[in-house]
């Protein structure tokens, strides 16, 4: 390391110290988790140079949140990461207070520019800023712009903020010229995403507001992401503060609105609006394009009101949700776990048509890395509770509870080892298909990744249970028939 060394140094020189000290064992399978330290928000997804990219909000000194850097990590099936040094630290005068989130876009000449929040700290007299930086690199190496802030609150018209004012996604257009959207507080309609529109990425204007919020969903709009599926446009944002609400729970939310973008007006004319995911731990997702044309999407696999509580087990803290393809069916954003997964399946065990009523456990179905469908095969039964178990020991359980009848699941941890009085138990919508409710689980040790009905609706949650309790049973109120196909991931 150079004599005066630059903070980006200092933190690669600490990375390069600490994470061979690290216990590697102690991570998740398949799930990406902070080099050292601290991680949320996903930042910079792409593909770049022939693999992924994956970005993240770091605190490298510990296991809270503190000044934003951004973690690097590389893969070419999004399952297996590679770490790459610290991709930015807290080092202008423009980024000061935090490189926040913000995303990535490979440029014509083969570079990768960086789009993200540069926070300007409080002053005597002023309070923090927010406004979007750029950064230009190798891959490895980012350049900041001399130019940063590019975007600033004097682009805006009036009554948009600039404390909250983050979270660039960045793309270029079939033509070339770069767009934006970034989220904004707006004096009366709280939540809002702007669009700003360059020919250079470098010098930016306001186009309009594609959405707002009006606190109907949330109030401020976190981490928007905007593009076009199946012949619809989808805006996905992350608010805070929501109130229960139709299928929304309350808190920290996540929103998809599917609907048409009127580009004269500038405004997504809204068609539907659904969360993205039902499940405790799910926040702030992003999204790229794959090079065979998937639309693929990753969260942060935690919760701002639950995080400052987790127990912190291991010597880093949090992860990245499962990626998953999305996809439009009867008008509903649709996911799915990635297809990569299934070069990680082993030993599969396939039960077909099982009828079943007394808790029972099947043989070979047992375990907590695990990709595992199960079929209930409904139409003429009269069972109308269904339950299945997992994570499960004398002591531990986590409970999938099927309200047939109903057509509603209740995903619930209450068992799964917390001491914490906090929420542990979702009610989602779980409807029959002709006669059939299929779940789709992804267990990763602390993960759960709960995919229902072909991922009509998708619940994640982490669980903080022992990895010893891996028991999976299965019970009804009356004979049923169910298929299970479980693979285990190794
Ligand atoms: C969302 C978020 C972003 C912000 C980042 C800071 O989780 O609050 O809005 O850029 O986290 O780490």
């Amino acid at each position: 390391m150079s004599k005066n060394p630059t903070p980006l140094e200092r933190v690669r020189e600490y990375e390069r110290e600490q994470a061979p000290k690290l216990p590697a064992d102690e991570r998740p399978l398949f799930h990406l988790t902070p080099l050292v330290g601290w991680m949320n928000d996903p930042n910079g997804f792409c593909y770049y140079q022939g693999q992924y990219h994956l970005f993240y909000q770091y605190h490298p000194f510990s296991r809270q949140w503190g000044p934003m850097h951004w973690g690097h990590a590389v893969s070419h099936d999004l399952l297996h990461w590679t770490y790459m040094p610290c991709a930015l630290a807290p080092d202008t005068a423009a980024d000061a207070g935090g490189c926040f989130s913000g995303s990535a876009v490979p440029l014509p000449d083969g570079r990768l520019m960086l789009a993200y929040t540069g926070v300007q700290p409080a002053g005597t007299f002023r309070r923090e800023t927010q406004a979007q930086c750029v950064a230009i690199g190798d891959g490895v190496d980012f350049e900041k712009s001399l130019l940063n802030p590019v975007i600033r609150h004097a682009h805006l018209p009036e009554g948009y903020s600039e404390f909250d004012f983050r979270d660039p996604k960045i793309w270029i257009e079939g033509d070339g010229t770069f767009r934006m959207v970034a989220a904004n507080r707006h004096e009366q309609k709280q939540g809002t995403v702007l669009l700003f529109s360059s020919v250079d990425g470098l010098d930016w204007q306001f186009v309009g507001e594609i959405d707002a919020c009006w606190s109907e969903y949330g109030r401020m709009w976190e981490c928007p992401d905007f593009f076009s599926l199946d012949g619809k446009q989808v805006l996905l944002v992350s608010p805070q503060e929501m109130h229960a609400r139709e299928e929304f729970h309350a808190g920290y939310g996540t929103v998809a609105i599917l609907g048409t973008f009127n580009k004269k007006d500038c405004r997504l004319e809204r068609e539907s609006i659904q969360p993205v995911d039902h499940g405790l731990t799910f926040y702030a997702p992003q999204t790229t394009l794959a090079p065979d044309g998937r639309r693929i999407m990753i969260g942060w696999m935690d919760n701002w009101e639950t995080c400052k509580e987790a127990p912190r087990r291991h010597p880093w803290y949090a992860q990245m949700s499962m990626p998953r393809e999305l996809f439009i069916q009867n008008g509903r954003l649709m996911q799915r776990p990635v297809r990569e997964i299934e070069h990680m399946w082993q030993d599969t065990i396939a039960h077909s048509q099982m009828t079943v009523q007394e808790e029972t456990s099947l043989p070979g179905v047992q375990g907590r890395m695990m990709d595992m469908t199960v079929t209930l095969h409904a139409q003429d039964s009269a069972c109308r509770r269904f339950t299945l178990h997992v994570a499960k020991d004398s002591a531990h359980y986590v409970q999938v509870r099927c309200d047939l009848a109903r057509g509603e699941l209740v995903f619930d941890r209450s068992h799964g080892g917390s001491h914490r009085d906090i929420a542990h138990t979702r009610h989602v919508k779980a409807d029959m298909r002709e006669g059939k409710l299929t779940l789709r689980l992804l267990m990763d040790k602390e993960s759960i990744e709960l995919f229902i009905n072909g991922g009509e609706r998708v619940v994640t949650s982490l669980i903080p249970t022992p990895l010893d309790a891996d028991g999976i049973t299965f019970a009804a109120d009356a004979p049923i028939r169910l298929s299970v196909e479980a693979h285990h991931l190794g």
